[in-house]
């Protein structure tokens, strides 16, 4: 169930944390795994190339060489990201709002764009967007707006790639134990993710990848457009709620 066998993919952020989760993942279930990330630290159990998904010429090139080697492509994740939260908008300026959409909205964008050229009937795409895409938080200004916009070009992706029999996907994480938050030193986002979401606790990386495997998978044929919470239940709604139990005669003919 949820084989990968003889499927090759590629997975972008895959130096770290989610994505470094998902290509295990991925190369577990069988499939051919290859990485794109900026980040020289790579020394994985699968290639992966240098380049920056800002970068149209860069991020092409690697699809295009991926898809030379193996002879097609048969799913894409759009992960790599950068996180600067915490921003709000007293102290939002045009170079941070330009670098986080550069990476995380036009990489994703632009990921669509190249995987489309590649992928056949059956293809995938899965893109990560996050919790703060679907609800507001102080401080979020340019990266939650960033994933907000990936949600919504999942979305788009999805009728347009539809009746060429690729499907496109979004999970949004919730706080996940990766080196984005954990690297930060006394970081309040942990304690104040594990008081508030229902769960009690972050996400592991590997919960996340889950989420990308199945719907990376051929099982997942007939999902396409879907925007899936892998959050512990933080946007499900609200953990306090303050009523007044109503007077019986409510219910009472
Ligand atoms: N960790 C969380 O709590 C969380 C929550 C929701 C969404 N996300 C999203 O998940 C994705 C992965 O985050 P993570 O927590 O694993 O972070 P991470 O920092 O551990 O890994 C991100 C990887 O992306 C790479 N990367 C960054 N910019 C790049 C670029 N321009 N080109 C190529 N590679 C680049 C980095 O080198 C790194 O290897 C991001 O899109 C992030 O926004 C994370």
């Amino acid at each position: 169930m949820f084989s990968l066998v003889g499927k090759i993919a590629i997975v972008t952020g895959a130096a770290s944390g989610i994505g470094l989760a998902v290509a295990e993942r991925f190369l577990a279930a069988g499939a051919d795994v290859t990485g794109l990330d900026r980040s020289p630290k790579f020394g994985r159990s699968f290639p992966c190339i240098q380049g920056d998904v800002a970068d149209e010429s860069q991020l092409a090139a690697a699809f295009d060489g991926v898809a030379a080697q193996h002879g097609r492509l048969d799913i894409v994740v759009n992960n790599a990201g950068i996180q600067p939260l915490g921003v709000g908008f007293a102290d939002l300026t045009p170079q941070l709002l330009e670098r986080t959409f550069a990476i995380n909205t036009h990489g994703v964008a632009l990921g669509i764009k190249h995987a489309a050229r590649h992928l056949g009937h059956g293809g995938r795409i899965v893109n990560t967007g996050s919790f703060v895409g679907t609800i507001g938080v102080p401080g979020g200004s340019a990266y939650a707006a960033s994933k907000a916009a990936v949600i919504h070009l999942t979305r788009l992706a999805a009728v347009e790639l539809a009746p060429r029999g690729i499907t496109v996907n979004c999970v949004c994480p919730g706080t996940v134990a990766t080196p984005a938050v954990l690297g930060i030193p006394n970081n309040p986002e942990i304690p104040f993710a594990e008081s508030r979401t229902p769960l009690g606790r972050l996400a592991t990386p590997g919960e996340v990848a889950a989420a990308f495997h199945f719907l990376a998978s051929d099982e997942a044929g007939y999902i396409t457009g879907a925007i899936l919470p892998v959050d512990g239940g933080i946007t499900a709604g609200w953990e306090r709620y303050d009523l007044t139990p109503p007077d019986e005669s409510i219910w009472k003919a």
